[in-house]
Formats: C-alpha cells, structure tokens, sequence
C-alpha cells in the first residue's frame, strides 16, 4: 500500500480524482465501485465538474453500488443509493443502466448478494474501488470480525457505525445490518484508492497503517495489497506522522 498525504481536504479529492480519471483513460468501459459517505462528497464533485466540462468521459463506466442500509431504500435520507444519486449519479450523467446497487428494501437478500455478483462477473470484475475508512475501520458494510469473502455479505453493524449513523439520517433510525460487496472482491479491484480525512479518523488511519493485519480491523486488510494507494488529508495522517 502506498500512502500519500496532502495539507488539504480538496487536494486530498483531487488527487482521488484524477485516479478515477487516469483509470477511466486507460480503461474507458471499467466498472467503477465508490463508497457513499462523507468522505469521497469531494471527489464526487471535482468528478462531476470534469465530466461536464469533458476533461473525463465516464459514459462507457459501469458502477456498482459498494453497500447498503437493510431497511432504507432511495427515498430514505441517507441511504447509500439516495446519496449516490444526489452527490454523484445525477450530476455526472450516468445513465441509470449502468449503474447496478443493493435494494435495502428486498425481502431476499440472498438473492440481492447474488444479482451484486453477477453484475460483478458481467462486468469482468471491479476495475477500480475508491473507499472510505469507516471510524472501526470498516470498510463499507464489511464490519469488525466479518469473513473475508468473496462475493457480497450481509452483516450485523457495530455499535460504533449505528451511533455515527445518526451523521446520515439527520436523526436515530432503528438499522441493524448492512448489505455489501465483500473484502475478497474488493481486494481483487485492479485499483483500490482508500481514503480518510478530518482528525477524527487519525486513530483509525493509525491503525490501518501500524497496527496487526486482521479482520478486526478490515481496512488493514488491504495494507499488502499492491495495487492499494491510502490518500489522507493532514489531519487524519497526524498520528502517523507521530511514528
Ligand atoms: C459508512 C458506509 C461506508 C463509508 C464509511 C465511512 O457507514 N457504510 O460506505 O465509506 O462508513 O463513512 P464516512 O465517509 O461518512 O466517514
């Protein structure tokens, strides 16, 4: 994993951009997996600026949703794929067939795991993930302690992710699980791009980068991963830098 630190917020976006923007140059019909979350809204933006303006072309991109909230559909506030669409989806022009998501509101959610991994197969694999570290250290809904599977997951949320869920629906919701593409398939992304900004996550990203490899931890998980780059603004690299 190469790690890259930036003094700011924006160029910390920025750079996670033109990623996504040098990947779509060499690959133009890959498909394309993004976290929701505070984290990337940044990289949402300058990413909708550049399709406008035609500095990228995503309109061969494939997408795939990275989770889901079991319970919360696209007219819930916060869910992922309403926030998908809003900061992301809409803005950039992506054509609704190209984009594939979890529905939290399906009764089978085995069967949502399963349409997930076909769109995956179909697709030939995720060419390019661009996540966000949550404050556990999951990494979408992969929680601490979840199998290290390929494929999809549905999985029991920490107490740590229900209590900062609150950030998303602007009030407590009753969420207990979440549906996610799983740490295998995610690991296997020609290109993973992690991110974490704000000093809040300073002692998570120190752990990412420090502590023990294991799932207690997901986001350590993709510390070996050669094609793993982990871009932090100053503040959550501040621990770090303490080493
Ligand atoms: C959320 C989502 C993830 C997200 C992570 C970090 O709960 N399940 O997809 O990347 O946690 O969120 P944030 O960027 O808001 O800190």
């Amino acid at each position: 994993m190469k790690i890259t630190m930036f003094e700011s917020y924006e160029e910390m976006s920025q750079q996670a951009a033109e990623r996504v923007a040098a990947h779509i140059a060499e690959h133009p019909d890959t498909l394309l997996c993004f976290a929701a979350g505070e984290t990337p809204m940044g990289m949402f933006r300058i990413l909708a600026a550049m399709q406008e303006d035609g500095r990228i072309d995503l309109s061969q991109a494939r997408f795939a949703g990275l989770d889901e909230w079991v319970g919360l559909g696209p007219n819930d506030t916060g869910s992922c794929i309403q926030v998908m669409h809003d900061a992301f989806y809409r803005p950039a022009n992506i054509p609704l067939e190209h984009i594939h998501v979890f529905d939290g509101l399906a009764a089978d959610l085995t069967e949502e795991c399963q349409k997930m991994e076909n769109w995956i197969t179909a697709c030939g694999g995720i060419g390019m993930t661009v996540l966000g570290i949550g404050m556990n250290g999951h990494i979408g809904f992969n929680e601490p302690d979840v199998p290290v599977q390929n494929g999809c997951i549905v999985c029991d949320l920490d107490d740590t992710t229900k209590a900062v869920s609150i950030k998303y629906f602007g009030q407590p919701l009753p969420v207990r699980q979440g549906i996610s593409i799983g740490l295998g398939s995610l690991i296997q992304a020609r290109e993973v791009v992690l991110l974490a900004n704000g000093a809040r996550k300073s002692e998570i990203v120190h752990a990412t980068v420090h502590g023990p490899v294991s799932n207690r931890v997901p986001s350590t998980l993709f510390r070996d991963h050669l094609c793993t780059t982990l871009l932090l603004d100053r503040e959550a690299a501040i621990q770090i830098q303490k080493e």
